[in-house]
Formats: structure tokens, sequence, C-alpha cells
């Protein structure tokens, strides 16, 4: 990114004070943004307003933006300081305030050789230690070298973790199921509803099955829970001698004296650090099942893929800089526009799970209310973040895309090879996709409706008012280096927008209060003689009608 770093003045420093601020409102009030003339004015904007980002290819030219808007997007990033924030996440500085945590996911994938340290000491060799240690552990697996207690084979792979711990494996399991090892299964259990455990092994047999506890603390209810239960299936499947559990149990922790409680020997967890949040970790050994899925190789171009994007986000000049365009962009329909919402919209099934990934992703890391300095913000941050694979979606939602009451900015993810081709149906796919994205951004006019002989009374229902943006992002085709560099591109662009909000995009306090009260209620759920309730009277009554029916 360009760095021409704001000078050290007494400027204002909340956003709204911000004359760039300002002004970029101003621009919106006295501009107009339409893309039928702006595509008229201009019939090469589609090949000027794209450019290729780490593989992929970033057509950003249906959005509702004119050179002016990209100059004042630009302006605001400077005078946030986008550039020196983006190098202080880089440089390992304790960025997570409320935490006192570094941020430092980008170290990950950085190649042996190159410095990050942190508190003095370069992290980036213990980075690598850990992938072999890794890597090492997955091709035993797959090989079969290392077997169940019993000498079988392990066949079946379950992680157990919930978010950042669940959602990055179990969508890049199924993003590069291509790449996978086909006599292996990978099942991912999140849910404290025991439903979800006893379906993922209805179907297993414990003699071939290795269970990943994944989770950063070591302490999460859910994941702890569904561990000892799956530990309980475990030995009563394989005859109750504890031993097997050191065949069947690895963990993925950076709490050695938690997994070591647990009855997991140290020998086998594979270990990250505080400075990788959890829905940023799935480059770290979070991603073990990944790894065992696709193998080491494989994993190795996935991370290459995200330091790929990592570069691209610190060198190319702002209007060329995905993350750093996309994020101005986010806050553009955000905050000038008032888009509550953003969909996210993958023309891939193996990208099924990917909204879901993102929804942690960006909800977590931008759902605030207060700046790093814990003032309330007064204007809108995170959007609630949708989406389902294409063709689906047409299906349902996109009726609203087109002609609802809401602005909703949308990002299209495709690929021009299908990994799994099938006569005519990548084409298909695609042109639905290409097809969305015209139909979004230019619509069709009521004159071109009764222009096609439409009864008068039928008009406004089959006009199209167009002007939806839409960013469109393809890539060749799926691999592990294009999935790593769109998850960086994604995870930039939520620094970058949380850069501009003012915000700690790395803490999530917001998720505490629930836990806190759900302990509580638990032992009021279960106690023999029913509590003293000291709740609303909602929640009372809602906790003694569940302990009447839990009876029956
Ligand atoms: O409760 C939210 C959260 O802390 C997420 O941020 C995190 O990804 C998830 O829980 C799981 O945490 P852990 O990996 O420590 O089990």
């Amino acid at each position: 990114m360009e760095s021409h770093r704001r000078q050290p003045s007494d400027q204002p420093r909340a956003l709204d004070l911000r004359p760039e601020w300002s002004a970029l409102l101003e621009h919106r009030r006295s501009s107009t943004f339409d893309l039928r003339a702006l595509f008229a004015a201009e019939p090469a904007r589609g090949e000027r307003m794209a450019f290729p980002a780490a593989g992929w290819w970033v057509d950003w030219s249906k959005h509702l933006v004119t050179d002016a808007t990209v100059r004042h997007l630009r302006t605001l990033a400077n005078a946030v300081d986008l550039p020196g924030r983006s190098a202080a996440m880089f440089a390992g500085e304790r960025i997570n305030s409320t935490e006192d945590r570094a941020v430092l996911h980008v170290a990950l994938r950085a190649p042996k050789g190159v410095r990050v340290v942190v508190d003095g000491k370069d992290v980036v060799p213990e980075v690598h230690a850990v992938l072999d240690r890794c890597a090492e552990f997955a091709e035993r697996v797959r090989s079969g070298t290392w077997t169940g207690a019993s000498g079988r084979r392990i066949r079946n792979v379950v992680n157990l973790g919930i978010g950042g711990s669940d959602l990055g494996p179990a969508m890049c399991v199924e993003a590069l199921g291509h790449y996978a090892e086909r006599g292996m299964r990978f099942r991912f259990v999140s849910n404290v509803d025991g439903t979800h455990l006893a379906v993922a092994l209805r179907d297993l047999d414990p003699h071939e099955t290795l269970f990943i506890v994944c989770s950063k603390t070591f302490t999460t209810l859910e994941t702890l829970l569904n561990a000892r239960s799956a530990r309980d299936w475990l030995l009563a499947g394989t005859g109750g001698d504890a031993r097997a559990i050191g065949r069947h149990f690895v963990a993925v922790s950076t709490n050695a004296v938690e997994v070591q409680r647990f009855g997991i020997d140290p020998a086998n967890m594979f270990g990250f650090w505080d400075w990788v949040g959890g829905r940023y970790s799935v480059g770290s050994a979070v991603g073990l099942s990944l790894m065992l899925a696709i193998g080491p190789q494989r994993f190795r171009e996935f991370l290459a893929g995200y330091r790929a994007m990592d570069e691209h986000f610190l060198e190319a000049p702002f209007e060329r800089n995905a993350p750093a365009l996309l994020g101005l962009l986010a806050v553009w329909y955000r905050n000038v526009f008032g888009c509550p919402t953003r969909a996210v919209l993958p023309y891939d099934q193996y990208l099924a799970r990917f909204p879901a990934y993102l929804q942690q992703l960006d909800m977590e890391s931008n759902g605030k209310r207060v700046t790093k300095d814990g003032e309330p913000v007064r204007w809108a941050t995170g959007p609630i973040v949708w989406g389902e694979p294409g063709t689906n979606g047409q299906h349902a939602f996109f009726q609203l895309l087109h002609q609802g009451t809401e602005l909703v900015p949308c990002d299209f993810i495709a690929f021009s090879r299908s990994l799994e081709p099938r006569g005519e149906h990548h084409d298909q796919l695609m042109a639905n996709c290409f097809a969305q994205t015209e139909a979004l951004a230019f619509g069709k006019t009521a004159d071109e409706v009764r222009a096609e002989g439409v009864p008068e009374a039928l008009v406004g229902h089959k006009t199209f008012p167009g002007n939806r943006p839409s960013t469109t992002l393809l890539a060749e085709q799926l691999t592990p280096h294009a999935l790593g560099a769109l998850i960086a591109l994604y995870e930039h662009q939520v620094f970058v927008q949380g850069v501009v909000w003012g915000v700690n995009s790395f803490d999530q306090w917001g998720v505490e209060l629930g836990k806190v009260l759900a302990k509580r209620i638990a032992g009021e759920l279960s106690a023999a003689v029913e509590p003293a309730l000291r709740h609303d009277s909602s929640t009372n009554a809602l906790i003694r009608r569940y302990r009447q029916q839990r009876k029956a």
C-alpha cells in the first residue's frame, strides 16, 4: 500500500469528526452513481476497474463509485493511517489492546527465514517447528503408520471444536474435498447439542477413529463436553482400556496444562500462540484436520496462497489493492449508503460453508459498539454477512436482491475451471453467475419491459431497478493456493474496515455474558429441587416449564 503517512497533528480522532469523512459524505450527496450511465460513459470501465491479486481476478467495476469516490476512499484510508496500522500488525505490535496481544496470523504463513519478532523473539522458527510436527503426524496417519490402539488404520477423523476451532477447518476440508484422501472420512462436531456428536459417530468404528480436540483455550464448555462424551464412546467401543486414549485423541491448543488434565499426552498436542485469534487460526495447527485430509505439501500450498495475498496487501497501490479497496468499499456501503448486510455468494459447491466461515471472521471481528478507547461509536460498524452457494440462492433470496427495498452489496466468487467437470454444468453455473451480476447492475427499465409488450398493470412488477453493486472474484481453479489467498483477502478486508471504524477487530467480549448466564442456568435446570430463580419473569417461567417437561 502507498504509505504517505498522515503527519502527526491535532486532527480529531473520531471518524465522524474527520474532514475526510465529511468530504466523503458530501461527495455522496453531490454526486450520482448510476451504473448504466457510468458504463455508457466509459465503455472500458469493466477492464479498467479490474486487476489481479494473488491469483484472483478482482472485478470491482460494478460498484457505485466514480474515480472521485476512490480518491475520497483512499484519502480516508490514509487519514486513519491504514498503511501504518497494517505495518503495526505485520510487525507484531500489540494491536489487540483489550487483551494486550499481538495479532500475528500473518506469521503463520511467513516463509522460513523471514523474521517476525514478538517480545524480542522471532516466532517464525516456532511456527515452522509446529508445522513440521503436524506434517510428520499427518504423514504417519495418512500412510497407516500411526494406528489405533488395536493396530487398525485410522479411517475417520473427528474434529471437536467450535467457532474458530471448527468453522475454519470444517470449511477448508469441504472446500478442498477434491484433494482429500479418499480412504478417510472427516467429521466436525461443534454443537453442544448431543445430537451433533451422536449423528457424527453413528456409523464410525471407534477402532479406526481419531479425535482432534481443537480449542485455543481448552476451556470451552461445548468442546470439552463433546470431548468427554467422545472419550466415553471410544472407551465403550474399544474395551475400556484408558491407554487407547493416547492413540485416538490428539489436541490442538495453546493450553498445555488443561490438555494434560483432560488426559491427552502433551506429546500428542500441537500448539499455537495467543497471538493467533481463533477466527484467524486455520493456517495454524488448528488446520490439522485439513492437513490430514490434503497432506502436508498441499497444506503448504494453502499457506503460500495466504502469503501471496499478504504481500499483495502490503505492496499493491490502493486502487489495485484488493483488501484495502474492497474494505473501503464495504465502509462506503455500510456507512454512506446505510446497507445493513452484505451477501457472499460462492459459485462453487465446494465453498458451501464459506459464508458461515466468513460470518465469524467478519461479525465477531467488527460487530463492535465501542472504539478501541471504549467510547461508543457514532457510526455503523460491521454488517450482517450472509450467503449461500449459487445457484441455490437464485431460487430463494435473489428476488430480494433484485427487487427488494434494501441495497445488498454482493460478492460473487467463482472459478473458470471446475474441479468436477461434467458436461455443460460448469458453463451453466458460470453463465448464471455472470448473469446475476449483470442483472443486478443494469436491471431492466420500465420502458424495456413495455417494449416487450407487457401489460401496463404488470410493468412495475417486471421492472428491475438495477444499480445494485457487486464484486466478482474469479480464479482459474479452486486450489489450496487459491483458497488460502481468498481467506487472507477477507481477513485483511475485515482488518481494513476495523481500522476505519476505529474498533478492535481482534477481541470478542460480546460472547461472554451469555456464557456466564448459561453456566448459572445449567445448574438451575439440573438441580434436584427447584432453586430460587432470580431471573426476569420470562426466563424464570421458561426454566420452570423446562424442568417440568424434561422429566417426562
Ligand atoms: O466464544 C467465542 C470464541 O471464543 C471464539 O472466538 C473462538 O473461536 C471459539 O470461542 C472457540 O474457542 P476455543 O478455541 O478456545 O475453544
